[in-house]
């Protein structure tokens, strides 16, 4: 496992983490093709392999997932793990940011939160109030850390600017191959600032990894991303011939590939999900590979090429 710093703190997070929006989520197939004992023996695999970053949400399975993680991490030191988990962002005022968390430290069986996100940008709520109220969550212990997600760079200033007292360290965003534009436009601002990049989707959401094609689409939850559009899996074919080609050189998997090309950068990290030890025992051997300067310049060209349309 490779290792970097959460922002400037001096908190140590494995570049491979756990996305766990899959537990306890009917649309993810949990509780048909998974359950909960797999989920649970899915977090004790990834510890065991080195990974201490678990990303949940009080919304990922309407609370299962925190509950997952919370019983499995009993199993485990506290301390040796980075939980990250996030609120939605309907909570007008502090005192619901509280409940909010109250419930999933609650549900995670725990007394603080490493990483606490606000989920998503919400022009109706009051930011720097949310904020201030997050930086005293900080002071009384209750989160170490403050982190958003899905705001691009002008939203991020902006949040950074009504900090008083502590920095926000992460911004999670949508960030891989097939969705590059983070590279761009958020990048060189993250390294600059010491910000860290937690990749969600990195393998957009199994659409890198070669299993799927225009006549083999997920169902579920992955329904609604039009990446798996029959025309943009069409579109996609010169950038998944590519990568399965870098894969094969290096007698490796598209996944482990995928996941490589994301944390060349020591600014990001990716938190795929899993569905099976398999699954995160493939993504945790990202960071034992090496590409060469000519293999990412060969993906650089195909994930330029790739244009889906993803509105309507
Ligand atoms: N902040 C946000 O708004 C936000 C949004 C989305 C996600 N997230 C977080 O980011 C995490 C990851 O994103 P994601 O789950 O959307 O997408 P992802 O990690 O790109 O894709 C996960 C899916 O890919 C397949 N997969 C995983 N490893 C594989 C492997 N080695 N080989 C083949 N298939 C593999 C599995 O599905 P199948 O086996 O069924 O194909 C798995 O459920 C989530 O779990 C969640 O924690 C955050």
């Amino acid at each position: 496992m490779r290792y970097t710093t959460l922002g400037n703190s001096d908190t140590s997070i494995s570049q491979i983490g756990l996305g766990t929006w899959q537990f306890g989520s009917k649309g993810w197939g949990f509780g048909t093709d998974f359950h909960k004992k797999d989920a649970i023996a899915i977090v004790n695999k990834a510890l065991e392999l080195g990974v201490n970053l678990i990303d949940t949400a009080e919304v990922y399975g309407s609370g299962e997932s925190e509950r997952i993680v919370g019983q499995a991490l009993k199993e485990h030191k506290r301390e040796d793990v980075v939980v990250v988990s996030k609120f939605l962002p309907t909570a007008i005022r502090p005192s619901a940011v509280n409940r909010a968390l109250s419930r999933s430290l609650e549900r995670l069986q725990t007394d603080y939160i490493d990483v606490y996100l606000i989920h998503w940008p919400n022009p109706l709520l009051p930011l720097g109030a949310t904020l201030s109220h997050m930086e005293r969550m900080v002071e009384e212990g209750l989160i170490r850390h403050i982190g958003i997600s899905n705001f691009g760079l002008k939203r991020f200033q902006n949040a950074q600017s009504k900090m008083e007292k502590f920095r926000i360290d992460v911004d999670q965003l949508n960030y891989s191959m097939a969705r590059p534009k983070v590279k761009e436009e958020f990048l060189p601002f993250a390294e600059k600032h010491e910000i860290t990049v937690m990749a969600y989707s990195p393998l957009g959401q199994g659409f890198l990894t070669g299993k799927y094609s225009p006549n083999k689409t997920p169902s579920g939850t992955r329904r609604t991303n039009r990446l798996f559009r029959r025309k943009n899996l069409q579109r996609g074919t010169p950038l998944l011939n590519e990568l399965g080609e870098i894969a094969h050189t290096h007698n490796t998997t598209m996944a482990q590939v995928a996941l490589s090309w994301l944390i060349q950068n020591k600014q990001v990290v990716a938190i795929p999900g899993a569905k099976s030890i398999e699954q995160i025992e493939t993504n945790v051997k990202a960071t034992e590979i090496n590409l060469t300067d000519l293999d990412i310049k060969r993906l650089n060209t195909q994930v330029k090429a790739f244009n889906p349309k993803l509105f309507l």
